[in-house]
């Protein structure tokens, strides 16, 4: 499945991932700036934070409560914001579009 990650100026990248990867994980290996993923996927430094386009929110599902706790700790949360390590590609979510965000 295919990510499209949008940057804060706009700039659209495509990437293509296998299934069970993460969005925080396809956005490191492919050098996508703006999404860090500090602790590896663990849920715990919520420097993967990102925005899962508005019509994506329904597929990718709600973030689980320890997920949400960490949201709290994120510069500007919005109702569409998620761990990008918590979001695991599958062909249901190819062509996902998520924005990344300022500042982690
Ligand atoms: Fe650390 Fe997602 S990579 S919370």
């Amino acid at each position: 499945p295919v990510i499209k990650f949008i940057s804060p100026d706009g700039d659209e990248q495509d990437v293509e991932v296998d299934n069970g990867t993460s969005i925080m994980q396809a956005a490191v290996d492919n050098s996508i700036e703006g999404i860090d993923g500090e602790c590896g996927g663990t849920c715990s430094c919520a420097t993967c934070h990102c925005y899962v386009d508005e019509a994506w929110m329904g597929k990718a599902g709600e973030a689980d409560p320890v997920e949400q706790d960490m949201l709290e700790f994120v510069m500007d949360h919005r109702p569409n914001s998620r761990l990008g390590c918590q979001i695991t590609m599958n062909d249901d979510l190819d062509g996902i579009i998520i924005r990344i965000p300022e500042e982690q």
